[in-house]
């Protein structure tokens, strides 16, 4: 049987970094508060002008390098965002004219924070089921320009940023030994729209800013994760004991310790970005994936859980043999 194997990864963050002192100025909050209930000590913020298809496509040359590829080794492209450049066309489609792509296809695909795992569930079809050869998979945000900063709940938790990876199709002996992508698992759940959303968009003639019910989203977040982690893992046919890496959602330390917990791993097994990027929703995996890889923890052969739940409510997670 084919499988979908990663053969590169890379990520990109704007230059600006914001400490969780910046916001002591204009709210009533500080740094203390924002590290102790989320982990988050600083973000990047897109400067002015800079789009989300620009961070997906230093993201994309990172990636295409990693694995010694060049654009026109892609058959597809989709970029996983709720914050794209426009309307339409797609962010991916941008990525595509940037990279000096004339073929294939391209397309975004909108799951909030759970968007990444959504895209590389739907790469990962698109390769097993023969449709494309090799898929340029990205999640990127800028999520800094649908904040209201006058709200101290939300505003201090979100970041931007790019993290792409490349996956392709291996078949036989040899070629893909036991790697790539093992089980997936997706879940939606519209009953709970209200407790995270942006009160506006294109059909409703208004721009719009981020509502969270934090307690909420909290309470919904490590039942649901475990659960979809262990759903991938018994499709997988592995044991939680056999996971090297859980690469979860950067959304809040407090979410990412009960998940690890409540599936019986330690935390020495969980790569954690959230410190240094805060919240980048769908680009918080592969950034974490990129950066793990990055600092020697994630090898070749390990067996990686990535899951993830945000806005719809929408939730996920895939297993790989990296
Ligand atoms: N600084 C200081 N005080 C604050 C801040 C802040 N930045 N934000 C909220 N508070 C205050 C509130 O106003 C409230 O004050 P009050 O009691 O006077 O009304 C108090 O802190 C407690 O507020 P809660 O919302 O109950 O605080 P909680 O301890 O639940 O922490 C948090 C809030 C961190 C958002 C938490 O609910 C959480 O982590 N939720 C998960 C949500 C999340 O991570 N969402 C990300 C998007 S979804 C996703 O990606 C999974």
């Amino acid at each position: 049987t084919k499988r979908a194997v990663v053969r590169g990864i890379g990520h990109y963050l704007p230059e600006r970094v914001v400490p969780n002192a910046y916001f002591e100025d204009s709210l009533e909050t500080s740094d203390e508060w924002i590290r102790s209930r989320t982990g988050i000590e600083r973000r990047h913020f897109a400067a002015e002008g800079e789009t989300t298809s620009h961070m997906a496509t230093h993201a994309a040359r990172a990636a295409l390098a990693d694995g010694g590829l060049e654009p026109g080794d892609l058959d597809a492209v989709i970029v996983a965002t709720s914050t794209p450049d426009l309307t339409f066309p797609s962010a991916a489609t941008m990525v595509q004219e940037a990279l000096g792509m004339t073929h294939g296809f391209a397309f975004d695909l909108q799951a909030v924070c759970a968007g990444f795992v959504y895209a590389l569930a739907n790469a990962n079809a698109l390769i097993v089921s023969g449709q494309a050869e090799r898929v340029l998979v990205i999640g990127a945000e800028t999520f800094s320009k649908i904040l209201d900063f006058e709200d101290r709940a939300t505003c201090v938790l979100f970041g931007d940023g790019a993290g792409a990876v490349v996956i392709e199709g291996a078949t036989g002996e040899g070629t893909s030994d036991d790697r790539g992508i093992l089980a997936t698992d997706l879940n939606s759940d519209g009953r709970h729209r209200e407790i995270l959303y942006v009160d506006g968009g294109v059909s409703t003639q208004t721009t719009g800013h981020l509502r969270m019910q934090g307690k909420e989203v909290f309470r919904h977040a490590v039942d649901k994760l475990a659960r979809t982690a262990h759903t991938s893992l018994e499709r997988a046919g592995l044991e939680p004991g056999e996971v090297d890496w859980i690469v979860p959602h950067q959304a809040n330390l407090r979410i990412i310790k009960a998940t690890a917990s409540k599936m019986g791993l330690g935390m020495d097994k969980v790569v954690v970005t959230v410190q240094d990027h805060g919240n980048t929703s769908a680009a918080s995996i592969p950034l974490a994936l990129s950066v793990g890889c990055a600092d020697g923890k994630i090898k070749r052969g390990d067996v990686v859980v990535t899951e993830a739940i945000g806005g719809g409510l929408a939730w996920g997670s895939v297993v790989l043999r990296w």
